[in-house]
């Protein structure tokens, strides 16, 4: 195909996403058939996440993050560069933008979105943001809300997986964290997870069950979702032998006295390469893990690194064709 019916075809995929000028706060944004749009388009793109294609030249995003980040900031700002656009970027707002002159959030997304055609944003404050988004002129991407939701995390760990089963439907997945509150990426993979069929195993400690909101919508889905409370290490590694997937969200974990106690917790949802290894011998299956990463020392079995079940760096430069396709459609281009 030539460079201008390769662009003609990109464009269609985009248009018939009809995701153009909306925002992305919750992964429940998303229709299904926009979800599988945006994988469809993500696929299409793969051969130019490390090279470029001009789908999105002549616009500006604006990368907003009011915490660290690694992975979400800089493949946002990748795909742009890929996509031939311009990124203009605030990655300590507190300090450097006039945000450390108490300038509110939402005037601050009011100035930017006279530069940006599309903000990406990641806040502490998820419930101030969501009041402020709606006075933005551009479109915002969700980076990472609080401990609410994080969907395109989970949209590019839903492409990952899509791309290794070449579906999402059926497939078992345990998601497993000692604290499902504040696992935002958990809140918004069990939700995409439930959405497209899968069938969803909670795994965390009773105290810090997912909550009760995000089951609430899961279950409005129509879908068999599990709990399970409380694991040994012994019973957690029986637990997801049965998986194709281990989703592990991470969460924020405590600090001071609070935080050897929660190593402990930690502790009972480590996934042991054995277990793995075991179903691999035994069954001829691969058990994928993923991480979202960034992970803690003693938080998993580094040998996994090395493994067919790892998916967490596998993610990553799924995660750049994904987010292309996402900016793609929200621009419209
Ligand atoms: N997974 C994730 O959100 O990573 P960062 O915090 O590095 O963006």
């Amino acid at each position: 195909m030539n460079n201008g019916n390769q662009i003609r075809t990109l464009r269609s995929l985009v248009n018939s996403i009809g995701f153009e000028g909306h925002s992305l706060l919750s992964i429940n944004d998303l229709s299904n058939d926009q979800i599988y749009g945006l994988f469809e388009l993500a696929r299409a793109l793969e051969p130019w996440n490390r090279s470029a294609i001009p789908l999105a030249a002549g616009s500006v995003m604006s990368t907003l993050f009011f915490q660290p980040s690694t992975r979400t900031r800089m493949s946002f700002e990748t795909a742009m560069h890929r996509l031939g656009g311009a990124v203009i970027s605030e990655a300590n707002p507190l300090v450097t933008s006039s945000a450390a002159k108490e300038e509110s959030l939402s005037d601050m997304l009011k100035v930017v979105s006279k530069y940006a055609n599309v903000i990406v944003l990641r806040h502490f404050d998820d419930a101030g943001a969501r009041e402020a988004i709606p006075l933005s002129e551009a479109p915002v991407i969700n980076g990472g809300l609080g401990h609410w939701e994080h969907p395109t995390q989970a949209l590019l760990d839903l492409y990952t997986l899509w791309r290794q089963y070449g579906r999402i439907e059926g497939l078992k997945v345990c998601v497993a964290s000692p604290d499902l509150i504040e696992a935002r990426t958990g809140h918004s993979m069990a939700q995409g997870l439930a959405r497209l069929g899968a069938k969803v195993t909670l795994a965390s400690t009773s105290a810090k069950r997912i909550p009760d909101e995000v089951m609430h919508k899961i279950k409005a889905f129509g879908v068999a979702v599990e709990e399970s409370f409380d694991h040994t290490q012994d019973s957690f590694n029986e637990l997801i032998s049965d998986m194709h997937l281990v989703y592990l969200p991470g969460c924020s974990a405590p600090k001071g006295p609070e935080a050897e106690k929660f190593k402990v917790l930690m502790d009972q949802y480590f996934v042991r390469h054995e277990t793995l290894d075991a179903v691999r011998e035994k069954e001829g299956r691969n058990i994928y893990v993923t991480h979202t990463l960034p992970r803690r020392a003693g938080e998993m079995d580094l040998c996994i690194d090395n493994s067919p079940s790892q998916l967490y760096f596998e993610a990553i430069a799924y995660s750049v064709s994904i987010r292309m396709a996402l900016v793609a459609a929200v621009l419209g281009v």
